[in-house]
């Protein structure tokens, strides 16, 4: 998703600004662009290719300034052309980049055309550009104010302007953006990461609030134009450049990484204890009744699972919905239910809006669960619990997922607890099969080579069902998000009960079934709805418990898994779904990181 780098400094800041556009390249984008101010004015580059290319461009054009703004843009409005890539200029004097989107665009060109302006792309971004240009009088920083006022949408922005040389100013709402502090220079990003390396001294703009980057300082004001003093933070955390190791792609190594991740993730402590939560969790968690879960994504299979977990262990009804929909659904507010939100990156837009829109309608106990510490989702709720899965490179989530499912595992347990439905003997149970884990994963790892021989036939495949039960019918789901995501190949998932009731009628020899199926109580009801399946034809390719006594046959084909892992299974079960994904992309040459259209961190609606 679209990426801002911005800097002013004594020395030429271009290296700087383009090693910020590396580091935010996993996140997905189709061109990027770079502008530094000169003695004639702002100079830019721009790709449609890599940021290497772009690299390749300043490097030959002898790029060279003291101030300067930078871009990785993911398309919104108008197609990944050059014309269309960030920088955005106006008049040649005031180069601007943005991440977000403008609802009002149409009535502001109008507007500015009737001023004589001439829109030379089709980007909702140009009517910034030309707004602030048209309300400049020398002094960006108020033009910038003045302009933002008349804007509807979601944005953050930083500016430069030919008559201040020393000057970068930044806005944002409803879109990140993070001031980074050096000695004597000072940078401007859409994420912190992107500044590794320059600096470890940040704050975290809020919503609304407007500053001016100098030599000597950051100057912030807030949305009602009050000056703000922000938080400085101190983020060591981002470390360099995670490096791929023995691996293909980084998701096949965040698949493998996952013993790790959920071993960093497990809380040490020899019981389920709420303080992990947050220091009032206590408190908070005796004054619920029911749960309400957001998220996009696999982050919302991860919350489809945690409901099973909920409700059996904690007896807590919990209801989850897909944020971007909640967001604008009316709904009946329970003040005494906890909003719980998942993300990986904790800056996912539409997740954000609806925990907004959760506490506009008066639910005031939120808990993320998330895997970046300084997010803004970790920043706005009451509550966190942070997954140590590391950072996740691969646009397909994975180790994001599993360490996810642990981190609700350990509420649902915990919520237990507190409500009295957990028994000291389940409790050392619970804990026990959860530090086992990253054990069991390691051997469901190493059913790669089996997985890889199905891949082969999945490969030349162009649809795929995908069937579970019960607890595992997230796994599904899972299972089926993964395949199309990154190899491109139609996958659907489905109940297994439902079957009967229409997917069945594409069953034939050309539609592979994959069918997680672990020993626990829907066992045999799995088994008849595999003979449905035989019974038509299909193929059938079953992720089976060793207990099941599931076993090849004609149309049958069955990887044996562990023994059944009782309530934490669909960690086990959903690995070799990833692997399957993975594998089947590779086998047909797909952009298994990047896949095609779609970014790691989506920060638009
Ligand atoms: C997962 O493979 C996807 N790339 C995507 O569904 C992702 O989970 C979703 O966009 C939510 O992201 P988040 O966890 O960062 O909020």
């Amino acid at each position: 998703m679209c990426g801002i780098v911005g800097a002013v400094a004594q020395r030429n800041i271009v290296s700087v600004l383009i090693e910020g556009l590396r580091r935010l390249e996993y996140r997905g984008y189709d061109s990027c662009g770079v502008a530094v101010l000169g003695e004639n004015g702002p100079r830019r580059a721009r790709s449609v290719a890599r940021v290497a290319d772009l690299d390749e461009q300043v490097h030959e054009g002898h790029f060279d300034g003291i101030t300067g703004i930078a871009h990785t843009r993911w398309a919104t409005h108008g197609a990944p052309v050059t014309d269309n890539a960030h920088p955005i200029f106006s008049k040649d004097a005031l180069a601007l980049v943005h991440n977000g989107i403008i609802e009002n665009y149409e009535t502001l060109r109008e507007m500015l055309r009737g001023k004589g302006y001439e829109f030379v792309s089709q980007t909702d971004t140009e009517v910034i550009a030309h707004l602030i240009h048209s309300v400049y009088r020398g002094d960006l920083f108020a033009a910038v104010r003045e302009a933002i006022a008349q804007l509807h949408g979601a944005y953050a922005i930083a500016v430069l302007h030919k008559d201040q040389p020393h000057t970068v100013v930044g806005a944002r709402q409803g879109s990140p953006l993070v001031v980074g502090l050096g000695n004597g220079e000072n940078f401007l990003a859409s994420d912190a990461l992107a500044l590794a390396g320059s600096t470890e001294r940040f704050i975290f703009l809020e919503e609304g609030d407007v500053c001016e980057l100098s030599l000597d300082g950051v100057r912030i004001v807030d949305r009602d134009g009050n000056e703000a003093q922000r938080e400085v933070r101190q983020v060591a955390a981002y470390g360099g450049a995670v490096e791929l190791g023995p691996y293909r792609h980084f998701m096949q190594k965040e698949i493998f990484e996952q013993p790790r991740a959920i071993t960093d993730t497990i809380p040490q402590a020899d019981s389920f204890d709420p303080s992990i939560f947050g220091e009032d969790a206590g408190k908070v968690f005796a004054e619920i009744d029911s749960l309400l879960i957001l998220a996009c994504g696999t982050s919302y299979y991860s919350g489809l699972t945690a409901k099973y977990w909920l409700e059996s262990i904690a007896k807590i009804p919990t209801q989850v919905e897909i944020a971007s929909e909640y967001r604008y659904r009316e709904s009946v507010p329970n003040p005494k239910s906890l909003v719980v939100v998942i993300s990986q990156s904790g800056e996912t837009a539409d997740t954000l809006a609806a925990l907004k829109h959760a506490q506009s309608l008066g639910h005031k106990h939120t808990l993320a669960v998330c895997n970046v510490g300084t997010s803004a989702m970790v920043r706005q709720t009451e509550l966190s619990f942070l997954t140590h899965a590391g950072r996740e490179i691969g646009v397909a989530s994975t180790k994001a997922f599993t360490t996810q499912l642990v981190a609700l595992f350990v509420l649902a347990a915990t919520l237990a607890k507190l409500r009295g439905h957990l028994s000291d003997e389940q409790e050392a149970g619970y804990l026990k099969q959860l530090r086992h884990l990253p054990a069991a994963l390691n051997s469901v790892l190493a059913l790669e080579p089996q997985i890889i021989a199905w891949s082969e036939e999945f490969s030349r495949k162009e649809h795929a069902l995908f069937l579970g039960r019960g607890l595992h019918y997230p796994i599904a789901l899972e299972g089926a998000l993964k395949l199309k995501e990154i190899s491109y190949i139609h996958a659907e998932a489905y109940p297994a009960g439902e079957l009967k009731h229409g997917p069945l009628a594409l069953v034939t020899e050309a539609m592979p079934v994959v069918t997680v199926a672990p020993n626990d109580a829907l066992l045999e009801k799995l088994k008849s709805n595999i003979q449905e399946v035989r019974a038509r034809g299909g193929e059938l390719y079953v992720f089976a418990d060793a207990d099941t006594k599931i076993v090849n046959d004609e149309g049958l084909h069955v990887i044996r898994m562990p023994e059944h892992y009782g309530l934490l299974s669909p960690i086990l079960h959903v690995v070799p779904l990833q692997l399957l994904a993975y594998h089947t992309a590779c086998a047909r040459g797909t952009d298994v990181d990047k896949p095609r259209n779609l970014a790691k961190s989506v920060t638009v609606e």
